[in-house]
């Protein structure tokens, strides 16, 4: 494997009971000692079905939870201990692509404000005037295949497909190393689904991106990552290239999961 760029290190994460109407619910162990490790360049994917863990685990990649124990490691530091000055500056170089392109875009705002935020709120990383934002903000629109004229309109005025390379193209803004993708197409028409795969390799290929892919659908994760890891009830049971774990599954999980797993359809 390439040098890591992420390592994950016996996390486990317990959200603790919450208080209610009939007493206190019992706590939830939602990752278990996960280990594993991405290399630069890779596209790794995490699957797993519903409620196994995968968006707290990359809640806890961003530093949005704390893991309960374990460390995550980006390019060998441990983003709990470095100084916030440095911890600023690498959250550059993290982003994220939202499930919902519906729910992740401000209808209030429009795309040029959307796709510079990041810009701004990473000001001090990586400054950039005002009009070279905008700037950016035009080419990242062409790069992700729609053009300049949109950045004055609406979000309300794209299709799903259009508003997830929108969120694509504002993930990329602040110029990331690694790009976390939490399932960026299950909430798309399969057609269109299958563009979105498509540009996102096209941007790994030109960028030098690395992808942490997260699914619950193994299907979309052939047709992209290179190596993935399975997840259950916070778990992972199974772990390898991508093609290897299709021809040959040694977990109940995965043959469950691979079952599950509709063809993709490609664009024609
Ligand atoms: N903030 C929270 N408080 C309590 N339990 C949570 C919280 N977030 C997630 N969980 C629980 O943790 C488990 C894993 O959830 P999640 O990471 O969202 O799974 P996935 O993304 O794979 O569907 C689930 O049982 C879920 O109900
Ligand atoms: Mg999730």
């Amino acid at each position: 494997m390439p040098d890591p760029i992420l390592q994950i290190e016996t996390v486990s994460k317990v959200y603790p009971g919450r208080a209610g109407l009939f007493g206190r619910s019992a706590p939830v162990e939602a990752l278990k000692g996960v280990s594993l490790s991405v290399g630069r360049g890779e596209s790794f994917g995490l699957v797993g079905e519903s409620g196994s863990g995968k968006t707290t685990l990359t809640r806890s990649i961003l530093r949005l939870e704390s893991p309960t124990s374990g460390r995550i490691l980006f390019e060998g530091q441990d983003m709990a201990t470095i100084s916030p000055a440095a911890m600023r500056a690498l959250r550059a170089r993290i982003q994220i692509v939202f499930q919902d392109p519906y729910a992740s875009l401000n209808p209030r705002m429009t795309i040029q404000q959307i796709i510079c935020e990041p810009m701004v709120v990473h000001r001090a990383t990586l400054g950039l005037s005002a009009a070279q934002r905008r700037d950016r903000a035009a080419e990242l629109l062409t790069l992700v295949g729609l053009g300049p004229q949109h950045l004055s309109r609406h979000p309300h005025e794209f299709s799903g497909g259009q508003r997830q390379r929108i969120g694509i193209a504002r993930a990329l803004a602040p110029k990331p190393d690694l790009l976390l993708l939490d399932e960026p197409t299950s909430a798309l028409d399969v057609s269109v689904q299958a563009q979105v795969l498509n540009l996102l390799i096209e941007l790994q290929d030109r960028l030098g991106l690395t992808y942490f892919f997260i699914s619950h659908d193994l299907a979309v994760v052939r047709y992209l990552c290179d190596r993935v890891a399975l997840i259950h009830r916070g778990t992972l049971v199974e772990e390898g290239p991508t093609e290897a774990i299709f021809e040959a599954p040694a977990s109940d999980y995965a043959r469950g999961l691979i079952a599950a797993a509709p063809e993709i359809r490609l664009p024609a």
